[in-house]
């Protein structure tokens, strides 16, 4: 109940607007977000590395509307893409397709995306579509197909979310194409039409997903989760299909289970850490709120001891 109210209020415009002026608020959220500029984001990913870890930057944005400003969000993506050539970071990046445009046009989006994509190829830096509300799943996942098989990027990737039903199929048929895939458990505010209900549900399609896709010699998967069990089930498949440390990853959000990312560098696999900078930060911190209550706790103890 408690969840599915914060998923409500990540995208009621009034309380975006509300919290969005509320310095406490913005101090509380770089418990998760890097800062509002690129410099504070390539601060992070700065330290990050020199620690062992692998980064994938988001410039946080969704649902633009107008084209004209996709020009900037293209703009900003282009000088991270060159921050990250330049200082040899080997960082990749994350980014959503409605904050390129998706809602205004595809045609809109797709340029915007080969125009980021062709700068990301020369620099050698891989991008992940990141994946929306279940509204967007079929548009994602063609987009992303375009831009691999029509237009020949073999730098894309895309996330699949295992609450989805229709997620097995899909990656059934990703691992079939040899596809870079992130899998995560899903974040939105999604109906029991087309969303399992249930945390366990959930929990076991994503096991399910991990241990039958990974078995694919020409795919590569991304272990997008936090959760110990979800780690564990993972280790089990990888350790059963022998399967290379150079054909999986580990990721994590930054400011999640820290400690956790460390110790499995420290075991050798590859972590990397999801690190989303920006001012539209709203929507998505109150995604992580609405994934664990007793963040509720951190957040109003935060304010209160401020
Ligand atoms: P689960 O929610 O079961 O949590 C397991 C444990 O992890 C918790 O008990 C807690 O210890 C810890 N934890 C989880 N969330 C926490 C939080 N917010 N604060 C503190 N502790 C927390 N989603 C999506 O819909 N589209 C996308 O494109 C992406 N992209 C993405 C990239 C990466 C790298 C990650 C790690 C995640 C995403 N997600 C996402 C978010 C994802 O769908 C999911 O909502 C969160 O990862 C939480 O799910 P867990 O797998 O961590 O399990």
């Amino acid at each position: 109940m408690l969840r599915r109210f914060l998923l409500y209020l990540s995208m009621a415009g009034w309380a975006r607007a509300l919290m969005s002026h509320f310095f406490l608020a913005r101090r509380v959220a770089r418990r998760f977000v890097a800062g509002e500029t690129l410099e504070d984001a390539l601060n992070v990913t700065r330290k990050l590395k020199s620690e062992g870890l692998l980064v994938s930057l988001d410039y946080l944005g969704e649902s633009v509307n107008k084209a004209e400003d996709t020009a900037e969000v293209v703009d900003t993506y282009l000088s991270l893409i060159s921050s990250i050539r330049k200082e040899r970071l080997g960082s990749s990046v994350s980014l959503k397709l409605t904050h390129l445009g998706l809602d205004i046009s595809e045609d809109l989006c797709i340029n915007n995306m080969r125009a980021l994509l062709t700068a990301a190829k020369d620099a050698e830096v891989p991008v992940t579509i990141d994946m929306e509300s279940s509204a967007y799943t079929e548009k994602t996942i063609e987009v992303y197909r375009r831009l691999r098989d029509e237009y020949g990027f073999s730098n894309v990737g895309t996330v699949i979310q295992s609450y989805l039903y229709r997620s097995r199929e899909d990656m059934r048929a990703f691992a079939a194409e040899g596809s870079h895939i992130r899998l995560c458990k899903g974040a939105y505010l999604e109906s029991a039409t087309v969303a399992f209900a249930e945390k366990a549900d959930v929990d076991e399609q994503y096991r399910e997903i991990v241990d039958e896709y990974i078995q694919n010699p020409a795919s590569y998967l991304c272990i997008a989760t936090h959760d110990e069990k979800m780690i564990q089930a993972a280790k089990v498949s990888i350790a059963k299909h022998i399967v290379p440390k150079t054909r999986f990853e580990f990721q994590m959000l930054y400011g999640i289970r820290s400690q956790r990312q460390h110790e499995l560098s420290s075991e050798g696999f590859i972590v990397r850490v999801y690190v989303p900078f920006g001012e539209a930060w709203y929507p998505y911190f109150m995604r992580r709120l609405a994934e664990r209550p007793a963040n509720l706790w951190f957040f109003a103890k935060s304010l209160f001891s401020s």
